[in-house]
């Protein structure tokens, strides 16, 4: 047993049996703090990596919990482990104070779930927080309270790795599924011990990095990152996201992890959150790197006092900050603050009352990789997965299409398809492709040739081979793209074309003039040029997850019909990055007409080889009746507008139906396209659905001149479609007088109604 106060009793023990809950409970335990114990409360360690999960939980890891020196550990796991390491905390150290246990879980934890890209493709908000809810239900028995998702950083260049942990370019559609992600994870009631703490990551700007490199600056102007950048992460914060993590980069030269008019002002002022802040890895140090703090303790008390909270693995606020803490009455003032919102997020999740309610070894034996856990995988992976394009219709394949030819050694990399951050999952967990088609089709018609991996060099023998298997088929299934490790954290390419030796291969076997139907892996928009010859049938399968295999059979072969669409454009070439659906028009707005001097590259369309929201169907769709309740919107006031949409063929399908608006004159330019509502509906064969939208003024807001969000009095025009190169039924009312709003439009949620017709 360790340190006890006089009475015996740990102070949270006294609180408790005082009666006291709550924010009084926190205060009470807060005030018999010393400096050095609120210090430690800040202090998150890492556990282990996940080769080595827990291994560097020694025994001077317990000592330091209980000298009461950490609030939390990151890459920990297990019931019965981490159930040990609380009682520690709770029983042998002085205020008893217990531990967060925090892991990145970002898409499942042992049940791996498409990457977040992926699921987003979906667009279906109900889908993210599926597979938020089953990570959550898999964590949470694991022992963790704590999971750094969703990253809801908007992600305009296709360039940068991390473009696969998010939702994509989209301020509005990022933040639907930021909202959704936090209420699968917290499921609006954290004391629950089947739900862990969202972390909205990494605010405000980590996706706009020059050149789309990691970590890089961000230099954008302040209508960009109020319009763009910070709606998702508004979203999550209304949504209750019981945590924010800080990005390692800048905004204009002030990194964010010491920017107090972001984090302390605007997040905790303007937006009144009280939730906990977390730094990134080791980014309160690296503010001496960023040129803005010349010793440890300089950059701790810039980061106190933007109100980081808790400082991830780097330990300058527990081992530097002590004396400054005691000379310092404003640090002295943060470091309470960064205290009692540690301690209020460990009430939030009743920890206080039942410290090791996450800790019980059964539940956990029983709640990983539940048939009804993979079948939610499988389930989203199916409906993640986007037509690219079906020029002659090769897709779906017939039950029994003979001998088919499986080639590219990504249908048989079991690691790929689980995708970056795999938290618990396991390759031997992965169903492949190659193991669904023999499963499904019977070994003998299946012959799998690898050709070549995504980064060794061709070997012409290799390449032959596969040529020739791919000529004695009859149907061929080219898995190609990028490994799993081309995107992530540090992982930004200058060139988003397919792996070189992929392209070899994809060449040869399209060469072949055999019929070819591609599954593409990736976790970014590609350059996907060498398979559009134009005749192609390009299946896009991100990174699927566990449950790989059998999704990508399942859509091939018809038993699932493709809807998903693309959260991010795709680019005809790497030097059309960034692009995104809302760019601003400009003073020589680019069209189809090369001979004028306008806003296009010489050489490439002015559109992407694949727009945001684009995804094809075996079905077809039509859409009519539109209807507008009103030709003006006042304020206060509300517009709906309905569509019928028809499935024209004999197929029963999902249909993505968008809407997108534009603001065409404002006092500043305004994008050319946003999307501003969007609904998955199930239509079956001959049967129409009326998809209703309701819009209200501030669904136009906008940062303005003077800092304020306005909605100018004028002309909206709409259009809905099937995405936003495929607009179907276009309109427009007035805005009947201006309107001041709360905050960003694209923040918003838009109401929408499916009704029979
Ligand atoms: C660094 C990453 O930027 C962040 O997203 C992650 O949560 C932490 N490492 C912890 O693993």
């Amino acid at each position: 047993m360790g340190v006890r106060t006089q009475e015996g009793t740990t102070t949270v023990a006294q609180a408790t049996a005082n009666g006291l809950r709550g924010a009084e409970r926190v205060d009470f335990i807060l005030h018999r703090m010393t400096t050095a114990e609120k210090l430690g409360q800040l202090n998150q360690m890492a556990g282990g990596q996940q080769i080595a999960l827990n291994s560097r939980i020694t025994d001077v890891e317990r000592d330091r919990v209980r000298a009461g020196g950490v609030g939390s550990y990151l890459h920990v796991a297990g019931a019965a482990f981490l159930g040990d390491l609380q009682h520690v905390a709770v029983e042998e150290s002085h205020h008893g104070i217990p531990l967060l246990f925090a892991m990145d879980v970002v898409h499942g934890y042992r049940t791996i779930f498409p990457v977040p890209l992926g699921i987003a493709a979906t667009f279906d908000v109900s889908d993210a927080e599926l597979a938020a809810r089953v990570a959550a239900l898999e964590a949470s028995a694991a022992g963790l309270h704590w999971t750094f998702a969703p990253m809801v950083d908007i992600a305009r260049d296709a360039r940068w790795g991390r473009i696969v942990e998010g939702a994509g370019e989209e301020p509005f559609f990022g933040s639907a599924m930021a909202r959704a992600q936090v209420r699968g994870y917290q499921d609006r009631d954290l004391k629950r011990p089947d739900t862990i703490i969202a972390t909205a990551k990494h605010f405000g700007a980590y996706g706009a990095g020059v050149g789309g490199r990691d970590y890089d600056s961000a230099d954008i102007s302040e209508r960009t990152l109020m319009d763009v950048y910070l709606p998702p992460f508004l979203a999550a914060a209304e949504e209750g996201a019981a945590s924010f993590m800080v990005a390692f980069n800048d905004i204009g030269g002030v990194p964010t992890t010491a920017n107090k008019a972001l984090v302390n002002d605007l997040l905790r002022g303007e937006w009144g959150y009280d939730g906990l802040v977390v730094s990134d890895w080791n980014s309160v140090p690296e503010l001496l790197n960023h040129g803005v703090a010349e010793t440890r303790t300089e950059a701790g008390a810039l980061a106190l006092l933007a109100s980081v909270d808790m400082e991830m693995t780097s330990g300058i606020y527990a081992s530097d900050m002590l004396k400054a803490v005691e000379a310092s009455p404003a640090l002295q003032a943060a470091l309470d603050a960064a205290t009692k919102r540690v301690l209020m997020a460990k009430d939030r999740l009743g920890l206080f009352d039942a410290p090791y309610s996450y800790h019980d070894p059964v539940r956990e034996a029983a709640a990983m990789l539940t048939p009804d856990h993979r079948a939610a995988a499988r389930r989203v992976a199916e409906r993640s997965m986007v037509l690219l394009r079906n020029d002659s219709g090769r897709l779906p394949l017939k039950p029994q299409p003979g001998k088919v030819a499986v080639i590219g050694a990504l249908a048989a990399d079991a690691r790929s398809m689980i995708g970056s951050w795999k938290a618990q999952g396991r390759e031997e967990d992965v169903v492949t492709v190659v193991e669904a088609l023999r499963n499904r089709l019977g070994e003998e018609f299946v012959v799998y040739e690898p050709g070549v991996g995504t980064r060794d060099v061709a070997d012409p023998a290799a390449i032959a081979k596969a040529v020739a298997t791919a000529e004695a088929a009859d149907v061929v299934i080219l898995v190609t793209g990028e490994d799993y490790n081309m995107s992530g954290e540090a992982r930004s390419r200058s060139d988003i074309g397919l792996p070189s030796p992929q392209k070899v291969l994809a060449k040869a076997v399209l060469a072949t003039g055999k019929p070819v139907v591609t599954v593409l892996m990736t976790g970014r928009p590609l350059d996907i040029s060498p398979l559009d010859s134009g005749d192609s049938s390009i299946l896009l399968a991100w990174f699927p997850g566990v449950e790989a295999g059998p999704a990508i059979t399942n859509v091939l072969f018809g038993d699932a019909v493709p809807a998903g669409r693309l959260p991010a454009s795709f680019p005809h070439r790497t030097g059309q990055v960034p692009y995104f659906i809302g760019h601003n028009p400009t003073g020589r707005p680019a069209d189809a007409d090369l001979s004028k001097d306008s806003a296009r590259y010489m050489d490439i369309p002015i559109t992407p080889a694949y727009a945001f929201g684009h995804g094809l169907s075996y079905a077809t769709f039509e859409y009519g009746n539109l209807q507008l309740s009103s030709s003006t919107l006042a304020p206060g006031d509300s517009v709906s507008i309905g569509v019928d949409v028809t499935n024209t063929s004999g197929t029963n399908a999902d249909e993505v139906v968008q809407l997108y608006t534009r603001d065409p004159v404002a006092q500043v330019a305004r994008p050319q396209q946003e999307l501003r509502g969007f609904a998955r509906v199930r239509i079956d064969a001959g049967k129409t659905k009326h998809v209703t939208f309701t819009l209200r003024p501030e669904h136009f807001a906008y940062f303005a001149p003077y800092g304020r969000f306005e909605t100018d009095a004028g002309r909206i025009d709409f259009g809905i479609g099937a995405g936003s190169d495929d607009i179907r039924l276009t309109g427009s009312f007035q805005v009947a007088g201006p309107v001041i709003a709360d905050g960003p439009a694209a923040a918003m949620a838009t109401p929408v109604s499916i009704s029979e017709e």
